[in-house]
């Protein structure tokens, strides 16, 4: 698709719902007996496919305008689903729900996309068959499809060796039904939305040293209604359009900063930004009004180490905000950008060298150099949302490009040209 976005962002709006919220406040209304209300929850596909595996369940899920109404018989009441449950395209839903199906009577099969079906699994298998759940995947336990058959889950002590907030959830998810107490140590923390909203719905869990979810816990699960704060991984990429466009004033309200999710915002800081955060609210996810301005002269920054998690899904489109910096940016520590929804480094550095910047790939991350040669070529968002949203916002600086594959931004972003269309551009 022919894609061309120019002119500055001018006023104020909302994004979406935050991804990672969403399917977790759908997962946990669907565990807890009764209804519950989600209100600005994000509607994108990815979020759309916890639902439906839902629904397959036998939970009755409605949309009321911008709310879901979630009726559920309870987890102890799903219903057999006839078919496979289909994650699509979401690693969330995929990782998530195998930890959480671990404690059902019955089999269920759990497959996506060609994209999930080459994403690591192991890493969500090997604790869980540790947990005694009798859960399997192909190609010797390492990728999808994932079958999990009844077993009685038992809590271990798990140190995790990877910061992977998916990982994290899908043990605790698992560790609902165990009987015995779950601890889960993080060396590098990652984003924390089911320790801050289980509780939400009732669940006891302790954060010291150690994260700790005592037996028996799901039947703690109680319905709750859940208000979406706007997704920061959303928002970044208006804030990298705005910062990037000259005349761009743009102010966006609601938007979630959770500190293990906020990472962009320190980032355009550092890099001598015009950004301002206020009117923070805090009454579980925080939230706060985000003002950014165009920024003529931006600093080159290196992002490592405990840094990359905050920010691990606006990577692509901070690599294409450090070409506009005054020298050379560094991303390392950023290995597990190989195995999103398609390899960010190789897809991040070869698109966007397609079209004249210059960046290299590195084992763990990339370095970004400043400026570009005026190359007019084809670019592919690989299938993957954030590549195809990072995509049109470089045209803002090199003019209209040709998008393969575009479509693919409706994961977690629907309505992005609009959204850019409002504010002017
Ligand atoms: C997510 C965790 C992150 C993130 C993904 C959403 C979540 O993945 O990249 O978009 O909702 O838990 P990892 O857990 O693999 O780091």
């Amino acid at each position: 698709m022919k894609v061309s976005l120019s002119g500055p962002l001018k006023g104020e709006t909302t994004v979406p719902g935050d991804k990672s919220m969403t399917h977790r406040a759908i997962i946990f209304s669907s565990i807890a007996e009764g209804r519950s209300v989600i209100e600005g929850a994000l509607l994108g596909e990815d979020c759309l496919s916890t639902v439906e595996i839902f629904r397959q369940l036998g939970v009755t899920i409605d949309l009321d305008g911008e709310r879901l109404l979630i009726d559920s018989p309870g987890f102890n009441a799903f219903a057999e689903p006839a078919q496979v449950l289909d994650t699509g395209n979401s690693g969330t839903t995929t990782r998530l729900l195998a930890g959480l199906l671990t404690g059902l009577p019955f089999r269920t099969v759990l497959s996506g996309d060609a994209s999930i079906a080459r994403r690591p699994m192991k890493r969500i298998i090997a604790p869980l068959q540790q947990m005694k759940a009798a859960i399997s995947g192909s190609y010797n336990d390492t990728r999808t499809p994932l079958i999990i058959e009844p077993s009685a889950v038992k809590g271990i002590h798990y140190e995790m060796p990877v910061a992977s907030a998916q990982v994290k959830s899908a043990i605790l998810l698992a560790g609902l039904h165990a009987d015995t107490t779950l601890t889960i140590k993080e060396k590098v923390a990652s984003r924390d939305h089911t320790e801050t909203m289980l509780p939400l719905y009732g669940v006891d869990i302790s954060r010291d040293e150690v994260i700790t979810l005592s037996p028996g816990a799901i039947n703690q699960v109680r319905p709750y209604d859940f208000r979406v704060p706007g997704d920061i991984s959303s928002a970044a990429f208006l804030i990298v359009a705005a910062l990037i466009t000259p005349g761009s004033e743009l102010t966006l309200r609601n938007v979630g900063i959770n500190p293990t999710r906020d990472g962009i915002i320190e980032v355009v800081r550092q890099m001598g930004g015009d950004i301002t955060v206020s009117d923070v609210t805090d009454d579980g996810e925080p939230t706060a009004t985000i003002r950014v301005r165009y920024t003529s002269d931006l600093e080159p920054l290196t992002i490592e180490g405990e840094m990359i998690p905050r920010l691990i899904d606006e990577i692509p489109v901070i690599a294409l905000l450090m070409t506009q910096a005054a020298g050379t940016s560094l991303i390392r520590d950023a290995g597990e950008l190989k195995v999103k929804e398609t390899n960010r480094i190789d897809a991040v550095v070869r698109e966007l060298t397609k079209i004249g910047f210059k960046l290299t790939a590195t084992e763990d991350g990339m370095i970004v150099q400043e400026g570009r040669n005026d190359i007019r070529a084809a670019v592919d968002s690989c299938g993957d949302h954030r590549i195809g949203m990072m995509l049109a916002v470089a045209t803002l600086i090199t003019g209209e490009l040709d998008i393969d594959d575009f479509d693919s931004i409706n994961v977690s972003f629907p309505g992005f040209m609009e959204q850019f269309k409002q504010l002017g551009v």
